[in-house]
């Protein structure tokens, strides 16, 4: 019986903590660059477009449509964005 709580509590702390930490955006996603979530999201299905090939306005349209191709953050695709456009002038 004594066994049996502490390995009741043993699994429920373990739940607590895995409950926890995986609500909390993690810190190291959160603070890439555009250009580091561009280089490690918008090669997975294509060729990257080059900065050159749309204008700020088609990219304002692309990387919306790709924030949901590429399950990206609002906050992410608003970098990936910035960067492309950065690159584009
Ligand atoms: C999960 C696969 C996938 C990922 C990841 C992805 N794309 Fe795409 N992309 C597509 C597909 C498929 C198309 C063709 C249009 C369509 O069917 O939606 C496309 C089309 C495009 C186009 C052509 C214009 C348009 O809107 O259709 C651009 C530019 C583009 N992607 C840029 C990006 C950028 C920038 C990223 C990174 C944020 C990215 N893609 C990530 C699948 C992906």
């Amino acid at each position: 019986m004594k066994k049996l709580s502490v390995i009741t509590s043993i699994i429920l702390m373990v739940g607590i903590i895995g409950y926890v930490s995986s609500c909390a955006p993690s810190a190291k996603i959160t603070a890439k660059t555009g250009a580091q979530i561009w280089g490690e999201n918008c090669i997975r299905c294509h060729n990257p477009a080059s900065p050159s090939t749309f204008s700020d306005v088609q990219w304002d349209v692309a990387t919306l449509h790709m924030q949901i191709r590429a399950n990206l953050t609002p906050e992410e695709a608003t970098k990936v964005k910035e960067f492309l456009q950065a690159a584009n002038n």
